[in-house]
């Protein structure tokens, strides 16, 4: 890759994390507000935090970096072709946010040459900002990060998530809930895919899984997840891209395990 500014890693990451910090500053203080919610689906909210948030992480990035290519959530795909490509979640865990549960994020994924390479995400309310380029390590306030060393599924916390939609992969989820629940000390769910990856990158889950997963919802946090140590496949075993549904994602030690259980589960 060039050494070009259009492929700058450091600088990449800066303008995204001031993009971040930009979104965290409009969402915290709506946070108490009543907010105005409409439904892209049945139960799938969308307010006008989410498209004032994501409006200011685009023309944040554009004023740094006018050809690279943006995907986000309420906007879609623009129409650069950079091999540089912003994926931006500028508010996961709505539900959470409307009704003021306290688990949500921005989320900004940076791919070049459609490798994942740069995650950003910023947990709210209590705020952690959780950050990593590939091949340099994972950071939670500035500080390294790891997964944990847990060995065995029974010792083991783990965290997942539904989709809005219920249909065959929430049926199947069901199973998986209700099989890692017997097998682990528990199994979580927290309503925000982005500080679920953070939260296992962290240490704090030893295993993460969810069938139906948007680009935006994964492209940071398993840039950070994958520095901090963790293994990363689809829910099948097969080796999982930002553009699959499903996901797996363990501490290493697990993914076996939790494949197995997996496949005996199904
Ligand atoms: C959702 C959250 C949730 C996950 C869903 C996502 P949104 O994102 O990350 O935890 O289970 O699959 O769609 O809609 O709040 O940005
Ligand atoms: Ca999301
Ligand atoms: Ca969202």
């Amino acid at each position: 890759m060039d050494k070009s500014p259009e492929h700058d890693l450091d600088q990449i990451l800066s303008v995204g994390i001031d993009a971040v910090l930009l979104a965290v500053n409009i969402i915290m203080p709506a946070m108490d507000q009543s907010i105005q919610e409409e439904y892209k689906g049945k139960t799938n909210p969308v307010t006008k935090i989410d498209r004032d948030a994501e409006a200011l992480i685009i023309s944040e990035i554009k004023r740094h970096f006018p050809h690279h290519s943006i995907l986000a959530e309420e906007s879609g795909k623009d129409t650069n072709d950079s091999d540089v490509l912003w994926v931006i979640d500028p508010l996961d865990g709505t539900t959470n946010f409307v009704h003021g549960y306290p688990a949500f994020s921005v989320s900004i994924g940076v791919l070049i040459q459609g490798i994942p390479t740069i995650g950003i995400v910023a947990e709210m309310p209590n705020i952690k900002l959780y950050t990593a380029i590939k091949g340099q390590g994972a950071f939670m306030e500035g500080k390294p990060i790891s997964v944990s060393r847990t060995k065995r599924l029974i010792d083991s916390l783990l965290v997942t998530g539904f989709g809005y939609e219920h249909g065959e992969s929430w049926h199947k989820n069901m199973a998986l809930f209700k099989s890692f629940t017997d097998k682990t000390q528990g199994v979580r769910r927290l309503g925000a895919a982005s500080v679920d990856i953070c939260h296992l990158a962290s240490g704090k889950v030893d295993g993460y899984w969810e069938y139906d997963l948007s680009p935006w919802d994964s492209a940071a946090g398993i840039v950070i997840a994958e520095e901090a140590g963790a293994s990363i496949t689809r829910i099948d075993g097969k080796p999982y891209s930002i553009y699959d549904k499903q996901i797996l994602i363990s501490n290493g030690k697990l993914h076996n395990e939790m494949l197995n259980l997996i496949s005996e589960s199904l």
